[in-house]
């Protein structure tokens, strides 16, 4: 099984073959971690550096549990506290720690296209771990297994992504994989928050009215408003976008019906979800999380170019 890619760098680019090998490997992968010794060999002697641009807490943590579940060297590089702050270049950055025989690249960056910029310049596979409000793809896999394993698959099923569309890389990465891979997406938020370049390039339909979407939905994909990068008012109050877009056990009561619920973290609770939802039956928040150790070990293990995935 072989990606026809040698970098992950958006979902845009995978084929539907590809999107459903990295979900069966992450399968495998999965079943690995359930037994009682989690580490296989498979990337013994691969060297990879974590570069964070960008803060993060599950991205960081996970890519570098997979890493050590799969037996790769590890290193962990921070732009704070690092030579960036002393104005060393991001490429020249890269060569340096290139020159110390790295073999793939996980980044996060606050730039949009900056993993791309990398990937035309080094010869190290490169993972995208957040471009700026660009792509998020291995957000969007993890989320793609999750709603797998509570359907039986993707085709079919219908998800609302809820709010802050426009600011939302893990928004656009789950547009792309659940529109090639047959699944119904709406989108629902203020207007202000869905850019309309979208509705136009994909096939999503949009409402402005939450409680229209999740009686429509299976699964509610709610997103962090990312107050970070706003840098105009795009809606009133946090308290009078809790009060028309946010998710509550009230409005959820109002729908009969069981919804899966949702959410790539960190949640701002009382903002978009409320709490007793965040940590319901109905959320499968902290599973998409456990997903994401399998998923990202899947494409380390893909993108490395060796056999053997689970002995
Ligand atoms: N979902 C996600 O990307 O979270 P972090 O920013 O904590 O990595």
């Amino acid at each position: 099984m072989h990606l026809a890619t040698k970098h992950l760098l958006g979902i845009r680019d995978l084929r539907p073959e590809d999107i459903q090998i990295i979900l069966d490997t992450a399968q495998q992968f999965k079943d690995v971690l359930q037994r009682p010794i989690k580490k296989v060999p498979s990337l013994r002697d691969v060297t990879i550096v974590n570069l964070f641009y960008e803060n993060s807490t599950r991205t960081r943590i996970s890519f570098e549990l997979a890493e050590k579940r799969l037996s790769a060297d590890t290193i962990n590089f921070s732009a704070s506290g690092s030579s960036v702050s002393k104005g060393e270049t991001l490429l020249d950055t890269v060569n340096n720690i290139l020159s110390m025989k790295v073999d793939m690249v996980v980044m996060r960056h606050s730039a949009t296209g900056a993993p791309h910029f990398l990937a035309q310049h080094i010869p190290a596979a490169i993972i995208n771990a957040g471009d700026g409000i660009n792509e998020h793809p291995t957000q969007a896999l993890l989320d793609a297994m999750t709603i797998s394993e509570k359907f039986g698959g993707l085709k079919g099923v219908k998800v609302a992504i809820i709010g802050d569309i426009m600011h939302s890389r893990v928004a656009l990465s789950n547009i792309y994989l659940l529109t090639k891979m047959g699944a119904e997406v709406t989108l629902a938020g203020p207007p202000t928050l869905i850019p309309k370049y979208i509705t136009e390039t994909f096939p999503v339909k949009v409402t402005y009215n939450v409680k229209e979407a999740l009686q429509w939905c299976d699964v509610a994909n709610v997103l962090r408003i990312q107050l970070e990068r706003q840098n105009q008012v795009l809606f009133s109050s946090l308290r009078e976008y809790n009060q028309a877009f946010g998710i509550s056990r009230t409005l959820l009561a109002s729908l009969h019906k069981d919804i899966v619920i949702m959410h790539p973290g960190p949640i701002n609770r009382g903002v978009e979800l409320d709490s007793d939802v965040a940590d319901s039956g109905q959320s499968v928040i902290l599973d998409q999380v456990e997903n994401g150790v399998a998923v990202r070990m899947a494409v380390l293990y893909l993108l490395s170019g060796r056999k053997e995935a689970s002995s």
